[in-house]
């Protein structure tokens, strides 16, 4: 509480204005780095939402809520600099509060599934809240996305951002152990978005967090099959009817898993494959080719229309790529954009799904004692 307090004394002192933004679309015109704490809504027990509204040096912004740690906007240059909102969500709180699939959210305390939410730790079977079917998916019925978070300002010396902490209790869930979760977005000077993540525990846990933004980077002018993407992986983990992985890790070649090179998010999503059946469409978690190395390159996706270049860098060893298949145009998003069939993608660097319950994929349980670190970083430009 005292956390929050400082951080609207720090807000007051900072900004100046104090009223709910309204998202035009038109980025700012260059200058310094900037950060602008408005109320966004008011959840139903009166508690505030706060919106941190950042710009950079070069003049992309970022617009992050405390409500699911949630980017609500995100504006970042075509080839020919002009800015525009590059992801899907909601500009007002009652609509994310209604219904919304993790928009922009922080996904935890286990983003992706767990098959039949269950798992056993140590000799102890726990069983988590279902969500999805049978399965647990994104934390349970009131996961990460869904809960409003501890926050403050943060100044870096090549960018501005927001640190987010969210304790989740003991039994939340069905998972065990109180977990301390903090998230800090960082919007750099290198057109970044740079998400940290941290999370320590008292009694063992699995924790897999991720950043589930759908991205267009057109501005949602047309659906994502025309986005070439590449994935720096040579293997992904094929799944069920239910999206749960089977614990193998089966090589792309030859299959339209295969995005080693360049390859438009369309050319085969519709192709006669079991595992594009499964999930209708690409959903699925890819092992990204490490070498060795902590941070690396999972992910580069540009838009041919616009020139946008999105990157992507992370620690993680998986990434889930999924192209909104389940987006069916009953949503209508910032600005009146009916969200269509396959209107956005998601590239959520985690790790694999299901590994509470699969021994052969990297371990996702963190122990008292022990912190969980990862970092994510989304870097945009345009050609
Ligand atoms: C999952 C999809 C799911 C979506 C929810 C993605 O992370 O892989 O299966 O439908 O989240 O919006």
């Amino acid at each position: 509480m005292g956390l929050v307090v400082l951080a609207a004394l720090a807000a007051m002192v900072l900004c100046s204005c104090s009223t709910v933004k309204q998202w035009t679309g038109s980025g700012p015109a260059e200058g310094p780095m900037d950060i602008d704490v408005t109320v966004f809504g008011t959840m139903p027990d009166g508690q505030d939402v706060r919106n941190y509204h950042l710009r950079n040096a070069t003049g992309m912004t970022a617009d992050i809520i405390t409500y699911g740690a949630i980017v609500v906007a995100l504006e970042a240059p075509d080839r020919d600099g002009t800015m525009t909102d590059i992801v899907l969500g909601y500009d007002n709180l009652a609509d994310y509060l209604k219904e919304t699939p993790y928009f922009g959210a922080i996904v935890g305390r286990y983003g992706n599934r767990i098959g039949k939410g269950k798992f056993t730790l140590d000799g102890v079977t726990y069983t988590l809240a279902t969500n999805n079917d049978e399965n647990h998916l994104h934390g349970g019925l009131k996961g990460f996305d869904k809960v409003v978070w501890d926050d403050e300002p943060v100044w870096r010396p090549d960018g501005v951002g927001v640190k987010l902490t969210y304790l989740s209790k003991d039994g939340e869930e069905g998972y065990p152990g109180n977990l301390q979760a903090t998230v800090i977005y960082v919007l750099t000077n290198k057109n970044e978005l740079r998400v940290e993540y941290e999370a320590t525990t008292d009694k063992a846990t699995p924790v897999n967090l991720t950043h589930h933004g759908y991205f267009n980077l057109t501005g949602g002018k047309r659906d994502i099959l025309g986005h070439e993407l590449m994935l720096n992986a040579d293997k992904f983990t094929p799944v069920d009817a239910g999206l749960i992985p089977s614990g193998h890790r089966v090589d792309v070649t030859d299959t339209p898993m295969d995005f080693r090179k360049a390859t438009a998010i369309g050319a085969r999503i519709d192709d006669d494959y079991e595992q594009l059946k499964f999930g209708g469409g690409y959903d699925h978690n890819w092992v990204l080719n490490k070498n060795g190395k902590i941070m690396t390159p999972a992910a580069k996706v540009y838009e041919p229309t616009t020139g946008r270049v999105m990157e992507v860098r992370t620690t993680e060893p998986g990434i889930q790529f999924y192209a909104g298949n389940f987006l069916d145009g009953t949503l209508t998003g910032k600005g009146g954009i009916v969200y269509q069939h396959r209107y956005g993608f998601c590239l959520e660097t985690q790790h694999f799904p299901d590994s509470p319950n699969k021994p052969g994929f990297p371990s996702t349980i963190l122990r008292p004692g022990s912190k969980y670190q990862t970092t994510t970083v989304y870097r945009f430009s345009a050609k």
